[in-house]
């Protein structure tokens, strides 16, 4: 199984994803942690998408494409997989359907997340992040139990760079110019699309993204 999970900044994708790549073993694909994960190790990819990420602007469809081709070669070919965060343009979503091709597959559903802009402000100012094992807290709904301290593995807490307020605001035109229109595009794909509100408790959007996925399974 190959679901898609869109939404925009701060909508709870990787809160979500998280959570049911653990209950299904499946594989969560994340290009943003991924792309985070080449900035600490200070690859020659790492580098190049840090300006596009601190500006709140996409990296490069070329530069995305070639990294989810790399990572997915790494997983088996019976592992469901997540994706949280791509594609994200309607060009990585026609290459997508190219590289899953190449290993036979397809994408079998997307879930859609969405809540006012508002929400995702709040959200994203809230978060703090745990640049060691990647933990995701949030100071307003799920704070750590010492305050800037992860309660996993004792890291140092972090506000990311990009959740900046100017950062943010840029972050969602992006999202509305460039991926909102996958949103009609998966529309049109046989593949089925489920709306799920996520202006709720994690508990209430993982209900319905769990049954979303389990009607595509
Ligand atoms: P990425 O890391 O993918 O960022 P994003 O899509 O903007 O999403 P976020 O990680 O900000 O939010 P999320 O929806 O995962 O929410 P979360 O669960 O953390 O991308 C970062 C950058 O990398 C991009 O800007 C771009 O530059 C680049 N990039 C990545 N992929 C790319 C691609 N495919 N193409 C080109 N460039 C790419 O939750 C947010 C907060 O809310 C947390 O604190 C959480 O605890 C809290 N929360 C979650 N759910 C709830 C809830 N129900 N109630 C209350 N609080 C909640």
């Amino acid at each position: 199984m190959v679901v898609i999970l869109l939404g925009p900044p701060g909508v709870g994708k990787g809160t979500q994803a998280v959570r049911l790549a653990e209950e299904l073993y499946a594989a969560h694909v994340s290009t943003g942690d991924l792309l985070r994960t080449a900035r600490r190790e200070g690859t020659e990819l790492g580098k190049k998408a840090q300006e596009y990420m601190d500006g709140g602007e996409l990296v490069p469809d070329d530069v995305i494409l070639a990294l989810v081709r790399e990572h997915l070669a790494g997983i088996a070919p019976e592992t469901d997989v997540l994706f949280d965060g791509f594609p994200r343009t309607t060009v990585q979503a026609t290459g997508l359907r190219t590289v899953l091709t190449e290993v036979g597959r397809e994408v079998d559903g997307v879930v859609l997340l969405e809540a006012p802009d508002e929400a995702l402000v709040k959200r994203l100012s809230g978060r703090r992040s745990c640049p060691d094992c990647g933990a995701v807290y949030n100071v307003y709904s799920n704070p750590a139990g010492v305050e800037d301290t992860c309660d996993r593995c004792g890291g140092s807490l972090v506000h990311r760079a990009d959740d900046a307020p100017d950062t943010v605001s840029r972050r969602l035109e992006v999202y509305r110019e460039q991926t909102a229109p996958l949103v009609s595009y998966y529309e049109s794909d046989p593949a089925p699309l489920a709306r799920v509100r996520a202006d709720r408790s994690v508990d209430e959007v993982y209900g319905d993204f769990r049954t979303a996925v389990e009607g595509v399974r």
